[in-house]
């Protein structure tokens, strides 16, 4: 009889990092169907400069990146992830854009995030920051590849802890941020201002600038 221990991983610790369990390609390919009314939501609410460099921290299967360069076409959009597997899927959703280097992905965690000081107009992060280690040190590496006056944008389905409880019962490491704890960490960050919006269905999406 199989122990506890033995067992497969749960498939959902592929949303913390996809390759962490079984069934790593299928958790890719949904995540980026199950996150597009998160991302919908959310773009209706920044603008980014022609010409900006962005940043999508955790990019997943990619499709936030397409998203964030049809909004922008002029911009030139980055990726990181933690997870090689995501690098990979991101890599081949973005294809031609990718290319014509227009897309870039990197493995990195947001721990030490391999850019310049500044560099960026616009951060994104969306769906992720309940696997980040250290809200207010990962927030603070944020603010510095961050340019003066630059945009962090987060965004999270849910901050309610009890609604994600089934979920971080089953993910290992997942913590769910409730909106003012993320508003908390980002003013300890030394982020100046934000913007709060929450949607119909309850998403939570913050602007915070730098
Ligand atoms: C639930 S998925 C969200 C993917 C995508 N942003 C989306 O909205 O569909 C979370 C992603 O965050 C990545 N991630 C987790 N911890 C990370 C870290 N410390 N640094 C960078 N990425 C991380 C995971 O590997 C995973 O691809």
């Amino acid at each position: 009889m199989a122990t506890k221990s033995s067992l497969p991983l749960d498939v959902l610790q592929n949303c913390a990092c996809p390759g962490a369990a079984y069934g790593a390609n299928f958790t890719l390919k949904k995540m980026n169907r199950s996150h597009r009314s998160l991302i919908d939501f959310t773009r209706k609410l920044y603008r980014i400069p022609p010409q900006a460099q962005v940043l999508d921290i955790g990019c997943g299967g990619g499709a936030h990146l397409a998203k964030l360069l049809k909004k922008q076409p002029t911009a030139t959009v980055y990726g990181v992830d933690i997870s090689p597997l995501s690098v990979r899927a991101s890599l081949n959703y973005n294809k031609k854009a990718v290319r014509q280097g227009r897309i870039k992905v990197l493995q990195a965690s947001v721990e030490k995030l391999p850019f310049a000081d500044a560099q960026f107009q616009v951060v994104t992060a969306s769906e992720t920051v309940y696997f980040w280690p250290d809200l207010v040190a990962n927030f603070r590496e944020v603010a510095r590849v961050l340019a003066p006056g630059g945009l962090f944008m987060v965004c999270v389905d849910s901050d309610d802890p009890q609604a994600m409880a089934p979920y971080m019962a089953r993910i290992t490491g997942m913590r769910t941020f409730t909106r003012y704890q993320l508003i908390e960490a980002a003013q300890h960050a030394g982020f100046k201002d934000y913007r709060l919006q929450v949607s119909k269905q309850n998403q939570v999406c913050l602007l915070f600038y730098n």
